[in-house]
């Protein structure tokens, strides 16, 4: 949710910012704008739309700054155009800041500055802090903002540069933001991947730090005045997990980096034991709540079913959106588990916050390192499945399943129960499956041609597989723009049936299970009523196939390992029918990666 760079060096500041800009453009990409340093006067230039529009800008071939910031926006406060797009500056053009974050209370800060003379450019709530800072800018631009930022409500990761000061300063408070430590140059971003061809050497910002970085290196406050020793983190990953490669999309590419992603997830965790190092007592643990949004909430839902399952302690899911203001009841015989990709997410923080506050247990299942979340959770388990750049999530989906599976089973070998030696055996051997199901590639892009025009789509499971269909859905929608629902297959007949006709394509997860015979009784209620069948088999001899327009096949595997393989072919239909859409499938409209805000 909007991009931050910063650079003080002796590198080509316009082209570093640009292409750190780029790597940040998963988290917002309605416009863009920099902000440099030339002689002791800033210049900014700015533009809607992507960051190649930016990058076009001539203005930018003759500069020849010394230090420099950008931004790539995600609207939250005012629609996205030239004027709104960061960097933001003061009256006087002595001051520019680029922010991620909203700032709650900017109308009646807006009101207190427009009646002392200062005049406001912009919509955004963002343009405030800048004038904030000039209210107090003397000859201290640290301590006018410290003075600005005390005034303000609401989340910030933001970065400050003055004319008349070689520095760039940076403070953070809800909104991430890391510092790269390199050779007589510093740089700052709101993610590693901007910085990560520069240094591997970054320091994580904490809230109600400010960091002022010069040539020569970086110091970091705390808004208290207190100076704060940073430990410097070395990034273990490198540029090229970060590049497309072969692969048209991010998307495609994380799809099919799946087998490696699960294996990551699970190396060094199963022998003949589980083996997670939580260090966190859960033998007093009484429920379990699950908290997440988007598609981390899918994974959740897949979670309670494998908690209940393998623990037999109840599990409950909530939005994190939704539990952060429901006042939940919880004791410290609860545990929380936080489930983030990004490890970031307003919501998904501020619920872990809320469980923090009230005592109960949590864990953090998380895929960026040294994230907020993992620095708040009493304990977690990192996913290993290496960046996700696609703005709509597979990769980590399927790991995030797995990592609750784990859970479930180590859970399950802490109370003293036996773990069943085929579910290890049947773990062991995702990476291979997965393998072989991403085989069906070319088959389902087959049957995307067929429905790319279809208006609305309908996706069915039951039990475990449910929450696979809404994830297929949400899909779906992100990146096709196609009108798509998840429902339990039973529940069918109590409306969604009457959307069927010959129109209307039917997504069924029919893969062996218990319910397997009735899911079969809905294909054939939509048969009946001319709905084109597409289904989601593992079983060679089903009868599904007699009344399937599509059947896929998957590899056979255990009930509760079925959703990792039959998101799969789910993602790669959603992929290829954006694709043949001719959609910008890694950054579709008004979506972003990493949702900061409220
Ligand atoms: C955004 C992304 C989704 C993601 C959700 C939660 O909406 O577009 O793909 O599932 O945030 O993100 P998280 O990083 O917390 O898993």
């Amino acid at each position: 949710m909007c991009g931050i760079i910063g650079y003080i060096g002796d590198k080509k500041i316009i082209p570093l910012l640009i292409n750190g800009l780029k790597k940040l453009e998963y988290r917002g990409y309605d416009s863009a704008g920099i902000c440099v340093r030339e002689n002791q006067e800033l210049r900014t230039i700015k533009s809607k739309g992507r960051i190649s529009e930016l990058e076009s800008k001539k203005e930018l071939n003759s500069l020849n700054p010394d230090l420099g910031i950008a931004h790539t926006r995600w609207a939250t406060h005012g629609i996205p155009d030239e004027k709104n797009a960061h960097p933001h500056t003061d009256c006087k053009n002595q001051l520019a800041i680029v922010h991620n974050g909203i700032i709650e209370n900017y109308s009646s800060l807006k009101k207190l500055l427009e009646k002392e003379g200062h005049e406001i450019k912009s919509e955004t709530d963002s343009e405030i802090i800048a004038h904030l800072i000039e209210k107090f800018y003397k000859d201290d631009l640290e301590e006018a903002l410290i003075k600005a930022l005390k005034l303000t409500e609401g989340a910030y990761g933001l970065a400050l540069i003055s004319k008349n000061e070689k520095k760039i300063l940076a403070a953070r408070k809800g909104s991430p933001l890391v510092i790269g430590v390199g050779e007589k140059e510093m740089f700052l971003a709101s993610d590693v991947p901007a910085i990560l061809e520069h240094t591997k050497k970054v320091i994580y910002l904490h809230d109600n730090e400010i960091a002022t970085l010069t040539k020569e290196g970086y110091q970091v406050k705390h808004m208290n005045g207190e100076y704060v020793n940073k430990e410097i983190h070395e990034i273990k990953y490198s540029v090229e997990n970060l590049e497309k490669g072969n692969f048209k999309h991010f998307m495609l590419k994380e799809i099919f980096e799946q087998p490696q992603a699960i294996g990551n997830t699970l190396r060094g965790r199963i022998k003949n034991q589980l083996k997670l190092t939580l260090n966190l007592d859960l033998s007093s643990i009484k429920r379990i709540i699950l908290t997440a949004c988007g598609t981390s909430w899918h994974s959740a839902l897949i979670g309670k079913h494998l908690i209940e399952k393998f623990t037999r302690i109840p599990a409950e899911v909530d939005y994190a959106s939704e539990f952060r203001y429901r006042n939940p009841i919880l004791t410290e015989d609860d545990l929380v588990v936080v489930i983030s990709q990004s490890g970031e997410t307003a919501d998904t923080l501020a619920a872990l916050r809320e469980a923090s506050a009230r005592n109960a247990k949590t864990i953090g299942i998380v895929n960026v390192v040294g994230s907020t979340i993992t620095r708040e959770v009493n304990s977690g388990i990192y996913l290993h499945a290496g960046p996700e750049t696609g703005v709509a999530s597979t990769k980590a989906f399927t790991s995030q399943v797995l990592a609750l599976l784990l859970l479930a089973l180590y859970i399950r070998q802490e109370k003293g129960l036996a773990l069943d030696k085929e579910i290890l055996e049947e773990i062991n051997l995702l990476p291979e499956k997965i393998q072989k199901t991403l085989e069906i590639s070319d088959y389902v892009r087959t049957i995307a041609e067929k429905f790319k025009d279809s208006k609305n789509f309908l996706y069915f499971g039951r039990g475990i597989n449910f929450p696979v269909a809404l994830e297929g859905a949400l899909k779906l929608k992100e990146i096709s723009y196609i009108h798509a629902e998840g429902y339990p297959a039973a529940e069918m007949k109590h409306g969604p049936i009457a959307l069927v006709d010959e129109n209307m394509p039917c997504v069924f997860l029919a893969t062996k299970s218990e319910l397997s015979q009735k899911v079969l009784s809905n294909i054939e209620e939509v048969r009946a009523r001319k709905g084109k069948i597409i289904s989601v088999v593992n079983d060679r001899n089903s009868e599904y196939k007699n009344f399937s327009d599509f059947v896929i096949e998957v590899p056979e595997t255990l009930e509760e390992l079925s959703p990792i393989i039959n998101s799969i072919p789910l993602q790669l239909l959603a992929y290829h029918i954006a694709d043949l859409k001719g959609l910008d499938v890694d950054k579709p409209r008004n979506l972003a990666k990493s949702v900061t805000v409220e």
